[in-house]
């Protein structure tokens, strides 16, 4: 059965879109029709590099656009619940980078826009899509771990504070916590089945500043670098409790004076354990003897543009058959219940019930 060619619009046209245009580029289901940011020559440079017919600074010109049956969002976070909500009101598939949005409020208008539009949302936990991760998964959903009743989740850069609006609290929700404390929460509790939330207790910390001084190391930055100014965290703590009485301990830095960065996703079960940062192995019990288990892959670790391509043609796909995506508008709102509830606790300096 033939399908048909599904026509997108990219809206924000920074760092990270570039990761969304290169798998929709790769995507012979696809026709890249538009592109659209505030900054024009962005826009521009972007639609000769990728060959798109249609230059947007205004995403609400995109969006009127028939044509157009689905879009990427990857502007800053205080305009996706803007963006997506006229998204989906204007008939278009959506897929929202992460976080969803900002607060609670802002995903619970969201979740009712998906509902009253009938289209579909998918968030853009790109860790959900590698490779690794959906093969872990398998072998938790299988039972080869038992019950998973405790997961560790940590992601500490030294340095690396993006700048520009990742380093305002207004336009970004946060720092650290929010940008990437999101992505290895939501992979422990995608892999821990989605049990529900019902506490948080959180801490949070501003003493570092940027450090922008600092020389000889490279990092991440957002299109409109800026060093000169930062309201968010330097990094956060926080132990959160489910329904089902599983925990989840997670920790997260932009700058913190440790030796190295280090990222770990750690899943301990009943009968056994995985881990799919800082390498994927599966750790297990046989004969009175402990085993790790080292599952040969292509990549120990996340091998990020494969991830965005999965993402990518999970979204044109779920577009085509009308599927719901395996990360859904419900799982961006509970994880805005997690993150919202880390910065409640952290400024009333105790537990959070959700
Ligand atoms: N999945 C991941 O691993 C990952 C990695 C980095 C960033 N992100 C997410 O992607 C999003 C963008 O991040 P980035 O690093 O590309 O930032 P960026 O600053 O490099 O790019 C954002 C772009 O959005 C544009 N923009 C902002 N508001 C707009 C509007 N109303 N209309 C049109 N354009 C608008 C800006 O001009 C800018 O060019 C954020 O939500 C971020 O959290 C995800």
């Amino acid at each position: 059965m033939s399908v048909h060619k599904v026509k997108i619009g990219v809206i924000g046209a920074g760092s990270i879109s570039d990761m969304h245009l290169q798998a929709y580029e790769k995507q012979k289901d696809v026709e890249l029709v538009a592109i659209c940011d505030l900054n024009e020559q962005r826009a521009n440079e972007k639609a000769r590099q990728y060959g798109i017919g249609q230059v947007y600074t205004d995403y609400t010109e995109l969006l009127a656009n028939p044509e157009i049956e689905a879009v990427s969002i990857c502007t800053w976070n205080n305009t996706h619940a803007e963006i997506g909500i006229a998204a989906l009101r204007a008939g278009k598939h959506v897929l929202v980078e992460k976080p969803l949005c900002r607060t609670v409020e802002e995903a619970h208008r969201i979740e009712e826009a998906v509902k009253a539009s009938g289209k579909l949302l998918q968030v853009g936990f790109v860790r959900r899509y590698d490779a690794n991760a959906q093969l872990v998964k398998r072998f938790i959903d299988k039972g080869e771990l038992g019950e998973v009743y405790y997961a560790k989740a940590s992601c500490i850069r030294r340095l690396g504070n993006p700048g520009g609006w990742f380093a305002d609290t207004e336009r970004s929700g946060g720092g650290p916590l929010i940008d990437i404390g999101v992505h290895v929460i939501d992979l422990c509790w995608y892999m821990m089945g989605r049990p529900k939330p019902v506490s948080v207790s959180g801490n949070v910390y501003h003493k570092l500043g940027n450090r922008a001084n600092v020389q000889n190391l490279s990092f991440y930055k957002a299109a409109d670098y800026d060093a000169g100014f930062n309201t968010v965290e330097d990094m956060a703590n926080a132990l959160i409790r489910f329904e089902n009485g599983a925990s989840l301990l997670v920790d997260v830095s932009f700058t913190l004076h440790a030796k190295k960065d280090e990222i770990t996703v750690k899943l301990y079960g009943d009968k056994g354990g995985a881990e799919l940062e800082p390498e994927v192995v599966f750790v297990t019990e046989a004969h009175d003897t402990i085993l790790n288990v080292a599952p040969q892959t292509d990549s120990k670790s996340i091998n990020v543009p494969n991830a965005f391509c999965n993402e990518i043609n999970h979204f044109v796909s779920c577009c085509q058959s009308g599927d719901q995506p395996i990360s859904p508008v419900e799982d961006g709102l509970n994880m805005m219940k997690m993150l919202c509830g880390i910065y409640e606790s952290a400024a009333k300096g105790q537990e959070i019930r959700l």
